[in-house]
């Protein structure tokens, strides 16, 4: 039966190769983002789209109200939105404490917030039984990133999805978050990776190779399958063996 998948970040990279895939199946999938010329520009076939900042809650609450009005309920709930902040606007001020709030704030909003108010907004709108919420974490929250904003805002979503997946068990809704290493091919870097910070990413794993958004948009419709109805509550990292090292 197709099912009702919303997708934060669906325009590009993993958001968009799982779109793809529930598409494929003949889902009814819905993309979101700020950008909706991107989001027009995306090409899943059927694919219903709404821009809106995530991190807003006035911006979301029209989320909410589009969701109700073109899907009524939610099978599926993937927040591939986020971000390290390469590419947002640079702090206003030169003043290093300024520069860190900055860092931290913005971290948070595109990593946190963005997924903890579309989730509050659609919670009750979640299939039962059978309704699926799952959540992009990273490598970051296990090991660092760099100022420890990004890799913070992440590990956030850990506890979140067990609080969530305790509350939305009993109504036999999975919560879970895939947590990717590195990715190649989608919008995340921008144009700031360089040829020695990839070769160190891929050497970092055991299989000699990126990440690609397929990669993790498998595991992503995997845990939305019937098949992995009894996992729950759980941080699945996908990674090539990175984080565990040589
Ligand atoms: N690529 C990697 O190596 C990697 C590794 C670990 C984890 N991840 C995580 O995987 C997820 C997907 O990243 P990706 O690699 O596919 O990068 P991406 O192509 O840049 O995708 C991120 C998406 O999030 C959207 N977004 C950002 N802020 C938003 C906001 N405030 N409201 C709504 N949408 C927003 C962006 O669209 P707009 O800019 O148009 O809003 C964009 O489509 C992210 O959460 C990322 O942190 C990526």
């Amino acid at each position: 039966m197709a099912r009702n998948v919303v997708i934060s970040g669906g325009g590009t990279g993993i958001g968009l190769a799982a779109a793809r895939l529930f598409a494929g199946d003949g889902d009814r999938v819905l993309l979101l983002g700020r950008r909706a010329e991107v989001l027009a520009e995306a090409g899943v076939a059927g694919a219903l789209t709404c821009a809106a900042d995530l991190s807003d809650p006035r911006e979301v609450r029209g989320v909410a109200d589009f969701v109700a009005r073109e899907f009524g309920t939610v099978d599926v709930l993937i927040h591939s939105a986020g971000g390290a902040g390469y590419l947002e606007p640079p702090a206003e001020s030169d003043d290093p404490l300024d520069a860190v709030a900055h860092d931290w704030t913005v971290n948070f909003r595109l990593n946190t917030l963005t997924a903890v108010l579309l989730t509050e907004a659609l919670k009750e709108r979640l299939a039962e039984p059978g309704g699926r919420v799952l959540f992009l974490s990273s490598i970051a929250a296990f090991r660092g990133s760099g100022s420890g904003a990004y890799a913070a805002a992440k590990a956030a979503l850990h506890p979140y999805t067990h609080d969530l997946a305790r509350q939305l068990g009993p109504r036999a809704i999975t919560v879970n978050v895939v947590a990717p290493g590195y990715v190649e091919d989608t919008g995340f870097f921008g144009d700031t990776m360089d040829q020695a910070r990839r070769e160190r990413l891929i050497e970092e794993t055991s299989t000699g190779r990126a990440g690609t958004p397929g990669d993790i948009a498998a595991t992503l419709h995997f845990l939305a399958s019937h098949a992995a109805g009894h996992i729950t509550s759980q941080v699945i990292q996908v990674n090539g063996g990175a984080e565990r090292g040589h």
